[in-house]
């Protein structure tokens, strides 16, 4: 297993490139379930989630191979299967098969993800919606089953404007029989982007980017290209990197739109941004402000960046209070900045951050993907060396960290770690 060795003390200074969004790419590559044939996905980030869900695929039936940042999938010979308990443990984003094999072949067999290092993580709402369309769903033996003689469109109003359930209903929608609505739809940019792609499949599908969401299901859908967006979380990262060390970061062929709520917060804090459509330049003050945030749906600020937000809080000037609202239970990273020296107290989701001049180096373990980032970039602003460990974590949702962080100048190298 590697670690990520990180020597803190350099202020960042560079330009890198965006990658592919993984939270993208992973409901657009189940939605090539939904009409057989050969894709092309481009920019398509080198992550470990990307392929599993690619294996995923393969174990339907598909076949695929990644050359670069390009990956062609082949669904033609993709058949009814299961989504395997030992897959979807992994990576919970295989819960997206459910709506386009219902879709497709009138059954789906997805194993429960059950819990995850932070919380519980229900798919309450994905079953909710594909039951509204028509689907009788059971729980055999940890696995959830879908089936339908046809889909019907349906008025679906979610209780949480979950971003996994929009998707997947959206995906099952489109093949479903008249118009469906859905109402307090999640409006992140992975679902437009989603939305985009079967559009280019050939559904007919309006206000995706909104709460509510029509589509118009029936329409014949087969195969289209695709180019994944820009990732709005990792861009974040680095931007707050860049900001937390009094750095000197550009990161282009993003989408700056996507990350708007983040370049309000950092502007107040005392970072200048520059910034056009597509490219984002951040530079940090000697010391940031501390500051009071809370998570939310987009556009609101992303949890996605709750964890590397601490990290930086850890380091500004002053009490910091930062709450997680989306997932109350996300707070995994807390023991691990303290043993880096953050003064951080909590109470049920709510963090207060008394931030320090410095941090100081220690060896600590990444628990979930965005708390690893977060170590990451605490270690880049600690004295001496952070060791994090179990970094396959971090391969999961950014792509070679160790390399990008090393162009902007980092002291950063990935190590081989001894098993136990
Ligand atoms: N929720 C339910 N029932 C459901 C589904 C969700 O109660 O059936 C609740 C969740 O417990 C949570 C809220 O709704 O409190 C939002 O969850 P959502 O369904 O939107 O999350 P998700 O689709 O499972 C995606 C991202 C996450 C990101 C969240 C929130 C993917 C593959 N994952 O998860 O990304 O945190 O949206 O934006 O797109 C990550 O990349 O590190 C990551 C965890």
């Amino acid at each position: 297993m590697d670690k990520i060795v990180v020597r803190g003390g350099r202020s960042l200074r560079g330009t890198i490139e965006a990658a592919g969004s993984k939270n993208a790419a992973l409901p657009i590559l189940t939605a090539a379930i939904l009409a057989p044939g050969e894709y092309r996905f481009t920019h398509v980030p080198l992550l470990r989630d990307v392929t599993t869900m690619a294996r995923l695929l393969e174990t339907l039936g598909a076949t695929f191979h990644q050359d670069g940042h390009v990956l062609h999938l082949d669904t033609s010979r993709v058949e009814a299967g299961e989504a395997p308990y030992d897959l979807v443990k992994t990576m919970r984003a295989s819960v997206y098969v459910l709506g386009p094999l219902l879709a497709r072949f009138g059954t789906a067999r997805v194993s429960l993800p059950g819990g995850c290092a932070w919380g519980p993580r229900p798919i309450d709402l994905h079953i909710k919606g594909m039951t509204a369309l028509g689907a009788e769903i059971t729980l055999e033996e940890g696995y959830v089953v879908a089936r339908a003689e046809k889909l019907t469109g349906a008025d679906i109003d979610l209780e949480i404007a979950s971003v996994g359930a929009t998707g997947n209903i959206l995906m099952a929608a489109v093949a479903a029989h008249g118009i469906t609505r859905i109402r307090n739809a999640a409006r992140e940019p992975e679902i437009p982007a989603l939305a985009e792609f079967l559009v280019a499949m050939g559904a007919r599908i309006e206000g995706a980017g909104t709460s509510e969401i029509t589509i118009e299901g029936g329409a014949p859908l087969k195969p289209a290209p695709c180019r994944i967006i820009p990732d709005r979380i990792e861009v974040g990262t680095y931007l707050i990197a860049g900001a937390m060390t009094a750095g000197d970061v550009t990161l282009t062929g993003c989408r700056t739109d996507h990350v708007g709520a983040l370049l309000v917060r950092l502007k107040q804090l005392g970072a200048r941004i520059e910034a056009d459509d597509t490219t984002i330049r951040v530079v940090g003050p000697e010391r940031l402000d501390s500051f009071e945030l809370r998570t939310d749906f987009y556009p609101g600020f992303p949890t996605d960046l709750q964890a590397q937000m601490m990290a930086l809080a850890a380091v500004a000037n002053g009490r910091s209070v930062l709450t997680d609202t989306v997932y109350t239970d996300r707070f995994t990273h807390v023991a691990e900045l303290q043993r880096l020296g953050a003064d951080i107290q909590m109470e049920r989701n709510v963090a207060v951050i008394n931030g320090a001049k410095r941090l100081s180096g220690a060896r600590v373990m990444a628990t979930d993907l965005r708390a690893s980032a977060a170590l990451i970039l605490a270690g880049l602003v600690a004295d001496g060396e952070t060791h994090v460990s179990r970094v396959y974590h971090i391969d999961r949702g950014y792509e070679r960290i160790e390399e990008r962080l090393t162009a902007l100048g980092a002291d950063v190298r990935r190590e081989a770690e001894p098993g136990p």
